[in-house]
């Protein structure tokens, strides 16, 4: 069967996108979780764009084992320069280079003549190809692109050196039909495009982005670039589970395979939106909490007497399993870790040690711990992680009610120190963050975003705090895990201090 390469961008495209953005720990978790479903390349960044940025997309490329590693850069030796230092050291690098080819994006962005882009692509592919074995070229804004001006374009890069030519719909402007078309075109006019993979780049401000993707791979496209949960500039990306179930529900349509191992789909997601500190849209196609949920009678009526009524995929290929077993605390560490590994988490020793410390103390507090419990304990293994290198919640104590200006005293542990503040506020949790201000030392910085929610059923249901702060132009995400609401926002607060 022809193959369908994945090209995942989360971590570069993805990440750019406001409120997305992620530690260096979050992104090697993202990494290896791709590389565990079998994607083919994983844009690791944009090296050029910060130091870390360079270190993160270093570290993947250091830290993968199969996967193709790539950064993206723009035509200029410096870029390619950054991009090839902060990959050189994956098993297989890869050198993403990009320069537009729109007539707006030409005379308004680059102030280029079309000799001058074909020009910049000739030297900048050639010279990206010196360095690094593979090469692809984006022409970025190719489907607002004159196709004869796109094909030479094509044509130059590949001369070149590239070995996969991307065509990006920038915008999120085009249409399938448009989609396939220039896929058709530019196979009928570029000499030498059977030689190397052809790929799109779909973004989704049309809601698009999945249909011209599968439009592409309809006209012979061999790759296509994609995010988890489709998340990325503006409307984001083709969404990557939406595309790979697409191809797996619809062989008659798509008959070739994207080799990716579809049960890994919605740990992935998970793993993704819980690091986002945002919940997937109930109605998210694939990974959405209504995806598999049957509420109208005649519906229930049909898939109790056959599945097949009203399911055209199972919730088992994306890796949603059933709960089949419950945990408690008598619950060995053996039955801990199957439970584990069906919900999609393959952890370490070390990883699991500490895992099941906290699962027992999480047994003192509830009696049954659901599936729900369990896959909060793994997604929060980072934010403990974090928590232990940097400050750490000792205890605190919060004083509330209608008639009492609310307080908190709140200590923290650091590098064997303990300090303690005390500070009132406008409510508890108001109280407790301004005691945490008090303590850690932080640029300026605002609480933008908190929010609270239960992971499972019941009065001692874990609760997860979510809070974004704001630094400047950068946000980032803080998240805590506690039976005690009040616990889980202290731990989100001082989860996002420690990342600023
Ligand atoms: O959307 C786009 O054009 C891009 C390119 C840089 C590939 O992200
Ligand atoms: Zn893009």
């Amino acid at each position: 069967m022809p193959q369908v390469r994945i090209f995942d961008t989360t971590l570069r495209d993805g990440e750019q996108a406001p409120g997305c953005s992620m530690d260096l720990a979050e992104k090697i978790e993202i990494a290896q979780a791709l590389e565990r479903m079998k994607v083919d390349v994983i844009e690791a960044g944009f090296a050029i764009a910060s130091q870390g940025d360079f270190e993160s997309v270093q570290a993947i490329a250091r830290a993968l084992k199969t996967c193709t590693v790539a950064s993206l850069s723009r035509a200029t030796p410096k870029d390619i320069d950054a991009a090839w230092n902060a990959v050189k050291e994956a098993k297989s690098p890869l050198i993403h280079t990009f320069l537009a080819t729109s007539p707006t994006h030409m005379l308004y962005k680059l102030k280029m003549s079309e000799d001058e882009v074909l020009g910049t692509i000739a030297r900048m592919v050639a010279y990206a190809r010196n360095l690094c074995p593979q090469v692809e070229f984006s022409a970025e804004d190719a489907m607002r692109s004159e196709p004869a001006f796109l094909a030479r374009a094509v044509d130059t890069a590949i001369r070149a050196g590239a070995m996969v030519i991307n065509i990006p719909d920038t915008v999120g402007y085009a249409t399938p039909a448009e989609m396939a078309a220039m896929i058709g075109y530019l196979k009928q006019h570029v000499n030498n495009i059977d030689t190397v993979t052809l790929s799109v780049h779909c973004h989704n401000d049309l809601g698009l982005a999945v249909a011209n993707s599968l439009a592409a791979v309809a006209a012979g496209a061999g790759q296509v670039e994609c995010t988890v949960n489709g998340i990325g500039e503006r409307a984001g990306n083709a969404a990557l589970e939406e595309f790979a179930m697409a191809m797996h529900t619809r062989p008659d349509l798509y008959p070739m395979t994207c080799g990716l191992d579809t049960t890994r789909i919605s740990p992935v997601s998970r793993l993704v939106y819980s690091i986002l500190g945002v919940n997937a849209p109930i109605n998210k196609a694939v990974v959405g909490q209504n995806a598999f949920a049957h509420e109208a009678g005649i519906h229930q009526h049909g898939v109790m007497a056959n599945r097949a009524t009203y399911e055209i995929m199972t919730p088992e290929s994306i890796g949603l399993m059933q709960n089949k077993m419950v945990l408690g605390k008598h619950s060995g560490r053996h039955a801990v870790e199957e439970r584990l590994s069906a919900l999609g988490y393959t952890l370490d020793k070390e990883e699991l040690d500490k895992l099941f410390t906290r699962f027992k103390a999480l047994c003192d507090r509830k009696k049954v711990i659901s599936d729900h419990d369990l896959e909060a304990l793994a997604l929060h293994r980072l934010s403990a992680e974090i928590a232990k290198s940097g400050y750490r919640l000792e205890r605190f104590t919060v004083n509330s009610g209608n008639y009492v200006t609310s307080n908190a005293v709140v200590s923290v542990l650091h590098e064997g120190e303990r300090t303690e503040e005390v500070a009132l506020g406008d409510g508890p949790i108001d109280a407790a963050f301004n005691a945490v201000d008090k303590l850690i030392p932080a640029p300026a910085h605002s609480l933008e975003d908190y929010a609270i929610q239960t992971i499972s059923e019941g009065k001692d249901a874990q609760g997860e705090a979510i809070v974004k702060i704001r630094c400047g132009d950068r946000v980032v995400t803080g998240r805590g895990l506690s039976t005690d609401v009040v616990e889980a926002s202290i731990l989100a607060y001082i989860n996002g201090m420690n990342k600023l």
